[in-house]
């Protein structure tokens, strides 16, 4: 492949942004000029192919340098930038969730739905790491069963809230192993200890009681698969994993199926790697760096006609962001969009 394509990374000093990097390299995307972006707040280097670059403030002009931007940052940045850089004719992925439901913005996985991307959208959003496992591990029982409704625990792992979030954990457990406790830091990115705890809460509650997290689930899952109609509760909780999320699936569906032909459907579901012997379900830990979407003990509920239960692993700043992002992007070097 030439390397024909200036790339810009905004957030590149962050967690998704390390990875982003490390893919970039490991893939060979074909990358000519490199230019990474931070907060500013502080002088930082990243290494891209053996070199040292310094990370810049953003700006529209450093930016509108770029054949491909990656925004890894925050909402804000991704608010002040992006849309005003795809006029320009910038090609931009977008990882935050300012755009995810903007009508006018494809939310894609490749593997789901990479139909939606069309070259007059140079504005692209990636959906969030927790959905992302839903999504792609269920889209082939969906489009043959179509699923009705999907009810769903999550337990996410810190690094899915960013670096000073696994530096909340990592204080904690440096401090359990010095003083024998837990300590109540003053500075601290969630509302509780997350050493050897757990909480139902991933962001903010709306005036229903329904945190931001759980809220996204469901819109952006519907955006997804384009169904809109499709009900979808979910609780999402924070627990002491450094990288991983994990889905509890209950999924009840309009057809009837065999557990031989949901096991079948599974097993080529493409981005997902199945495990059909119930003592080999998948495990955060062993999905840190690996590609694509696992799932594992499949059964029937027992309690409704049509419900089935999967258990549902993916790398949150693999497939759940940087993977995706780098997949999304190398889909349009495939199809000479960029
Ligand atoms: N973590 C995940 O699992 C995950 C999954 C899906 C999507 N996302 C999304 O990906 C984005 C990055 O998440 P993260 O977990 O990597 O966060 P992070 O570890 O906190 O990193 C944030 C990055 O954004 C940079 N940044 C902050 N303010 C900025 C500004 N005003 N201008 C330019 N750069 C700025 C930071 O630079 P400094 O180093 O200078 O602070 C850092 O490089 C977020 O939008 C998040 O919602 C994250």
């Amino acid at each position: 492949m030439p390397e024909k394509i200036n790339v810009a990374v905004v957030g590149a000093s962050g967690m998704v942004g390390g990875e982003l990097l490390n893919l970039l390299e490991k893939r060979r995307f074909p990358v000519r000029g490199f230019i990474p972006f931070n907060s500013g707040r502080k002088p930082e280097a990243v290494t891209f192919r053996g070199k040292k670059h310094l990370c810049r403030k953003p700006s529209f002009a450093a930016l509108k340098k770029a054949d491909l931007i990656f925004f890894v940052s925050t909402d804000d940045v991704s608010e002040r930038f992006a849309k005003k850089l795809a006029a320009a004719g910038v090609w931009c992925i977008d990882d935050s969730s300012r755009f995810r439901l903007d009508r006018t913005v494809p939310l894609v996985i490749p593997e789901v739905n990479a139909s939606e991307i069309k070259p007059g959208h140079r504005l692209i959003a990636g959906p969030n790491c927790t959905l992302t496992g839903a999504a792609v591990a269920l889209c082939g029982i969906h489009k043959r069963f179509r699923i009705e409704e999907l009810r769903v625990s999550t337990y996410q792992a810190v690094s899915g809230a960013g670096k000073s979030a696994m530096r909340q954990l990592e204080a904690e457990l440096e401090h359990y192993l010095k003083r024998g406790r837990v300590p109540e830091l003053k500075k601290r990115k969630f509302p509780h200890p997350i050493a050897f705890n757990l909480f139902p809460q991933v962001g903010g509650f709306d005036r229903n009681g329904v945190s931001i997290e759980e809220n996204k689930v469901r819109a952006e899952l519907r955006k997804l698969w384009s169904s809109p109609k499709l009900k979808i509760s979910s609780t999402a909780v924070r627990v002491p994993v450094l990288r991983g999320h994990s889905l509890s699936v209950w999924a009840k569906t309009r057809r009837p199926w065999t557990l031989a032909a949901l096991r079948a459907v599974l097993a080529k579901t493409p981005g997902l790697e199945f495990f059909s012997d119930p003592y080999k379900y998948p495990t955060p830990l062993a999905a840190v760096k690996t590609s694509g979407v696992k799932a594992g003990r499949l059964r029937a509920s027992g309690t409704s006609p049509r419900e089935f239960q999967l258990w549902i692993v993916s790398d949150n700043l693999y497939k759940g962001a940087a993977l995706n992002s780098v997949e999304i992007a190398e889909y349009l070097v495939k199809n000479e969009l960029l």
